[in-house]
């Protein structure tokens, strides 16, 4: 088991291994014991993981209600958030009480969200059931709704007070969903770990310890700029591209796979252009094919530009690109629309 802990304004721990509610009664007893909780999971999750998650944890509590939705992108939407809280305030849970999403990224979004605005704020905590949420989503506080203008274009940030990253519950996701998380964890060995890209080169199922290397990256990113102003941009890299993807799919491309795209796009491009090494579009290409990661699209690059001049880092007048200078190195860029359409054009031919 391996414990991370985030010293965000709000402290929390990350706690990656087996059986954690039980392994770690005393951490999920502290934040829940004898507290009303709400527990938010999609229909899917909920039906394989639910009735075990809530027996172990109506044994802490004081009592449990469930809130389930059907799965999918489309869910996170302001009308399920509008649900969410009334559902809250219905079965009065007040400040002192717990929410506890029970999901993957869209279910930890939403819930997160609805935790960060009821009654102002009331505690919250993760438990991610897919390896995207695990490295990524559930970790450094950011919740959201998309709009019909783009993704997440609504939320907040608002830190967890406990994230389990129950190994155990990965067991049960089919082989797509994981191939999903891949390319975060690919992501950060790009912009951060040259290592790691290496480890990962083996294509073995991943590990506590792959998971929990990816965790602590996100960790001292989030320290260092909570509210994602300057290096925790980087986490951005692909997401762009991969967000165009996305939208321009209608949300039928999902999330890893499209920032896969967006990824090696990027790469492609900033390859031909001189902006980083020779080999590196490759190395890309290799460990996204390893992994079952897609690495090109149908749209055409003003159709990605496009579609990128409505993504959170887009301005008036140009973006926030993350550029990759080699594998384990990315910085963040300014740039025109007019630049990104140069590099997408010829991360295209
Ligand atoms: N998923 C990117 C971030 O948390 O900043």
């Amino acid at each position: 088991m391996k414990r991370i802990t985030v010293n965000t304004q709000t402290k929390y721990d990350v706690i990656v291994g087996e059986n954690l509610i039980h392994n770690c009664a005393h951490d999920v007893e502290k934040i829940i014991g004898n507290k009303k909780i709400c527990i938010i999971s999609d229909e899917n999750v909920w039906n394989i993981h639910g009735e075990k998650v809530k027996n172990q944890l109506s044994a802490m509590a004081k009592s449990v209600c469930v809130y389930t939705f059907a799965p999918g992108e489309d869910a996170k939407n302001i009308e399920n958030l509008y649900n969410i809280l009334e559902f809250l305030a219905e079965n009065e849970l007040k400040r002192e009480d717990v929410v506890v999403t029970l999901g993957g990224g869209v279910t930890g979004d939403l819930g997160g969200f609805a935790a960060s605005v009821y009654l102002r704020g009331i505690r919250l905590v993760h438990i991610p059931t897919s390896l995207l949420a695990m490295v990524d989503s559930s970790v450094g506080g950011k919740t959201a709704v998309n709009l019909k203008k783009g993704k997440n274009l609504a939320g907040s940030f608002y830190q967890p007070s406990l994230v389990l990253c129950n190994l155990d519950l990965l067991k049960t996701l089919p082989e797509e969903n994981y191939t999903e998380g891949m390319a975060e964890v690919i992501k950060y060995a790009v912009v951060f770990d040259e290592n790691l890209f290496e480890d990962l080169k083996t294509g073995e199922y991943i590990t506590e310890e792959i998971i929990a290397r990816c965790v602590d990256l996100k960790r001292i990113v989030v320290e260092e700029d909570e509210r994602d102003t300057g290096s925790r941009m980087l986490l951005n890299f692909g997401h762009t591209l991969g967000h165009s993807v996305e939208k321009l799919s209608n949300y039928g491309i999902s999330h890893g796979k499209a920032v896969a795209v967006g990824m090696a796009v990027l790469t492609k491009g900033c390859q031909k252009l001189g902006i980083c090494p020779d080999g590196t579009y490759e190395e890309m290409r290799k460990i996204l094919e390893l992994y079952k990661l897609p690495h090109d699209c149908d749209y055409t690059a003003e159709q990605l530009v496009n579609a990128a001049k409505n993504d959170k880092k887009s301005g008036n007048s140009g973006i926030s690109l993350i550029i990759p200078q080699k594998i384990g190195s990315c910085k963040v860029e300014k740039m025109s629309y007019e630049k990104l359409l140069e590099i997408v054009k010829a991360g295209k031919e």
